[in-house]
């Protein structure tokens, strides 16, 4: 098992291997009176009952178990209001605990419940997905979703802990951890050096089958997401980095009706902020070949089916762009991404 630190103004550990839930209680530690497990509908049948069995030991009562729609839907403000409701009537105090186990959606909610009912209470993540692993389940942000757009009621709210444990895995399909991959090689591309060289040589079904390699992989992302986050908790700088590959990936999910899922949108976003930096003068021209290499190893698209106007129309909707410039994360070299302002009118030339 690997651990990594996330020093934000309330710090925690991330764990990360293939039996952290066996360690749950001594990882943990703190014992309350409730739990409650957060789940969805395709996540609890598989793996609530052994989660239940974990956090015996934490609670002095048998845990409650909440279970979510498995989709975005359940990001929304009905099953955000039924959350509290179900905390209140069973009147969960603010010395108990939530616990997420699922994927973005489910932390996402989870969180924000847990930021808000009482003004807050405790609560730990217990990632299932390969893009919760490395992104959703590390660095507090919790949202859910409006009818005028996604992410648009949230709260910073760092967990009490994140439990990553890697034999969720073994159940995802292939599509889902595929999109996942995504986010990894974002952070190959943000970090280079030997992560990216690893990834390079190593692509997708290598690290789903070596679990050693896959933690490892993991953890290195997640360290990340740890540095840069306990440098800047609030997003108001450096944090923006995460974003590489999102601004346009957002626009490329809007467009195809999210029918695209998130992971291979940020893939096509990676492939043309990359062709934006060659575009600028900011990278070697041969860092676009490499991108592309990289993503199509893991199966991932690097060209979108969607011409720019299409996109550009979706992010002023969006009010992602004003005006006639865009602000993207480039990266000039593996491990050296910028905050860069870049001319909406010559998106076409890098993008579709
Ligand atoms: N998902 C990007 C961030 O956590 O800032």
């Amino acid at each position: 098992m690997q651990t990594v630190a996330v020093d934000t103004a309330s710090p925690y550990r991330v764990h990360i291997g293939p039996d952290v839930l066996g360690s749950c209680a001594s990882l943990v530690k703190r014992q309350t009176e409730r739990a409650v497990l957060v789940t969805d509908r395709t996540v609890g049948p598989l793996y609530a009952g052994r989660v239940l069995d974990a956090l015996a030991p934490l609670c002095r009562q048998t845990p409650l178990v909440f279970t979510l729609p498995a989709s975005e839907e359940a990001k929304s403000g009905t099953w955000y209001l039924s959350l509290l409701s179900f905390l209140a009537e069973h009147r969960i105090s603010r010395s108990d605990r939530l616990c997420a186990l699922g994927g973005g959606v489910v932390s996402d909610l989870c969180g924000f419940a847990a930021a808000t009912y009482l003004r807050g209470i405790r609560f730990v993540t217990l990632p299932t997905t390969l893009l919760s692993d490395v992104d959703a389940s590390v660095g507090g942000k919790t949202a859910i979703n409006l009818p005028e757009g996604k992410n648009l009621a949230g709260a910073f709210c760092q967990p009490e802990a994140v439990l990553i444990d890697t034999r969720f895995l073994s159940t995802l399909p292939d599509e889902i951890y595929r999109d996942g991959c995504a986010e990894v090689l974002k952070y190959g591309l943000l970090e280079g050096g030997e992560l990216l060289t690893r990834l390079e040589s190593a692509p997708l079904p290598d690290h789903r089958e070596d679990q050693n390699l896959q933690s490892d992989i993991i953890t290195e992302c997640v360290r990340i997401k740890a540095r840069i986050v306990s440098r800047d908790e609030h997003d108001t700088g450096e944090r923006a980095l995460l974003n590489l590959g999102h601004t346009l990936g957002h626009g490329v999910e809007q467009v195809s009706g999210f029918t695209i899922p998130h992971g291979r949108a940020v893939a096509i976003g990676m492939a043309a902020a990359t062709r934006a930096a060659a575009h600028l003068g900011l990278c070697d021209p041969a860092l676009v070949g490499r991108v592309e290499r990289l993503l199509t190893a893991y199966r991932l698209p690097v060209r979108s089916p969607y011409p720019a106007s299409d996109l550009l129309d979706a992010m002023y909707r969006d009010k992602k762009v004003s005006g006639d410039r865009i602000t993207l994360i480039l990266p000039k070299a593996p491990g050296n991404c910028i905050r860069q302002s870049f001319p909406v009118e010559q998106l076409a030339e890098v993008f579709g």
